[in-house]
């Protein structure tokens, strides 16, 4: 602990890989594959398009025969699905009855800027003294209403927290869970759908010995409790990885599948931990989406690198394992336990009338870009900067015009996950060279390695107003390496 890398350093082949430091549990840790594979309730509306969340601390057993303390849309960690479609939209009261202020922001929506979860546009719970920590901070007292279009296509989103210098601790109690947008071009495929498509939400965690989360305390904070910008023991700067790997909020889960196609809805929700993800003993994943959408192909991959914040949605075909084999999926960049991610177990024969067409969608082609700019990721004087700025609210870094694109470059110093909140964009380029199959697609979060420099061609459409860019290692995030942009 406290040294360079932990389980992400140091993978013949993957050049330098950098990455947070390692946080190791004090708690016994179960078998591998002994836990089934949870799949989170789909959240139901309380009225037409009107859904109502509670976000509240509840016990989960995570660790068999401990108690773990969650903090939960639902009081549930992932907390509930939402399942939404194109040209439905849909109100979300969110309502905190947790003991610290929160910020709810739909990851990949294309959201008015009044519902994006602004980092200090924050839901106060009752009782909270009105002191705000930042100029222009909003307080809604225990309620608000986020209001989504959903007039996006289908695509892999999820929800978490999003308040200002806090992001890191809340999301690690376990603020954040999935919502996957349907059309009828989706339905239209004859994809594996049902008890064959799975959302699995990947992410670590490291235990104490009663079973609670462990977290590195923070320095002495102005604003109180865990972490806080700059704030986090120097020792965890570069992000926090734990030694236990949860899919679903189950720690090395197994699911039984029979030999028929899946549909695998991956996200990385880990703090900082990047993942390289294989097939034990062999296989291939068949990709149909990226972060906002369905390819126009699908793409065929023997490993998928997902860093934070990032999906991809694939199919994997389980009939080219005999019955009885455990097929694992593994992550290449760590050793030891964290290499494990999850078991598939093959238990039997089955009809399958799914199929992954060669074509299948027609997203949205490349419009010309109007202008090009420059976002530097790096660190300065202690804090995680962006073109050398620590976040600022309400000073945007960029004010690109509505239904235009650009090309934004993006560099930096270190591993760094970029998202853009609004736009989704293309890799057009990887130093200079095109870009890896991985990179297909429409996205809104891209993997920028130490000295790469990504371009990327970014679209605003939908909305006007302010939105943020910023590093998805959500420690980075926490250490100021935010940006506003204005879409004017
Ligand atoms: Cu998933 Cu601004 O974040
Ligand atoms: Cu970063």
């Amino acid at each position: 602990v406290g040294m360079l890398g932990g389980a992400g350093l140091g993978i013949a082949g993957c050049g330098a890989e950098v990455a947070g430091q390692l946080l190791r549990s004090r708690a016994r840790l179960p078998e591998p594959f002994t836990a089934p594979l949870p799949i989170p309730d789909v959240a139901r509306p309380v009225g037409p398009g009107r859904y109502e969340v509670t976000q509240r601390v509840a016990a989960a057993e995570i660790l068999p025969g401990l108690r773990t303390e969650v903090w939960g849309y639902g009081g549930t960690f992932p907390g509930p699905t939402f399942e939404l479609r194109r040209g439905e939209p849909v109100t979300v009261a969110v309502r905190n009855e947790l003991p610290v202020p929160t910020s709810t922001h739909l990851h990949g929506g294309v959201t008015p800027p009044g519902s994006d979860g602004y980092p200090t546009d924050l839901v106060v719970p009752a009782g909270a003294p009105p002191h705000p920590a930042h100029p222009g901070e909003v307080h809604h007292p225990l309620v608000k209403e986020y209001r989504y279009p959903v007039g996006q296509r289908a695509a892999t989103l999820w929800y978490h927290d999003h308040r200002m210098d806090f992001t890191a601790p809340q999301v690690w109690r376990g603020l954040a869970g999935m919502a996957l947008v349907r059309d009828e071009e989706e339905d239209a495929l004859p994809l594996p759908r049902g008890e064959r498509e799975l959302p699995l939400m990947i992410c670590d965690r490291a235990f104490e010995e009663d079973g609670s989360f462990r977290y590195p305390r923070a320095h002495r904070s102005g604003h109180g409790e865990h972490g806080g910008r700059g704030r986090l023991d120097g020792d965890y700067m570069e992000g926090v990885e734990g030694d236990v790997i949860l899919v679903n909020g189950a720690p090395w889960p197994v699911a039984e599948v029979t030999a028929t196609r899946y549909r695998l809805r991956l996200l990385n929700a880990s703090n900082a931990r990047r993942y390289l993800l294989r097939l034990a003993p062999g296989g291939r994943f068949t990709q149909i989406g990226s972060d906002s959408g369905l390819l126009a192909a699908p793409v065929t991959h023997d490993a998928i690198p997902i860093s934070p914040g990032e999906r991809y949605d694939v199919v994997v075909d389980f009939s080219g394992y005999p019955v009885g084999t455990a097929v694992t999926l593994v992550n290449a960049l760590a050793d030891g336990p964290a290499g494990n991610v999850m078991g598939f177990v093959v238990t039997r024969r089955a009809p399958d009338d799914s199929a992954v067409p060669a074509v299948l969608s027609r997203p949205p082609g490349r419009p010309r870009p109007v202008a090009t700019r420059r976002f530097d990721f790096r660190a300065t004087d202690g804090a995680w900067t962006i073109n050398g700025h620590r976040y600022r609210p309400g000073v945007p870094l960029a004010r690109p015009r509505v239904g235009t694109a650009e090309v934004w470059r993006l560099t930096g110093d270190f591993r760094h996950p970029v998202h853009v909140h609004l736009a989704h964009f293309q890799v057009l380029a990887r130093n200079g060279r095109p870009p890896a199959a991985t990179d297909a697609g429409w996205k809104d979060t891209v993997d920028v390695g130490p000295y790469e420099v990504v371009d990327v061609l970014a679209r605003f459409d939908g909305h006007r107003g302010t939105y943020m860019l910023h590093c998805h290692n959500l420690e980075h995030e926490d250490m100021a390496m935010m940006a506003d942009f204005e879409v004017i």
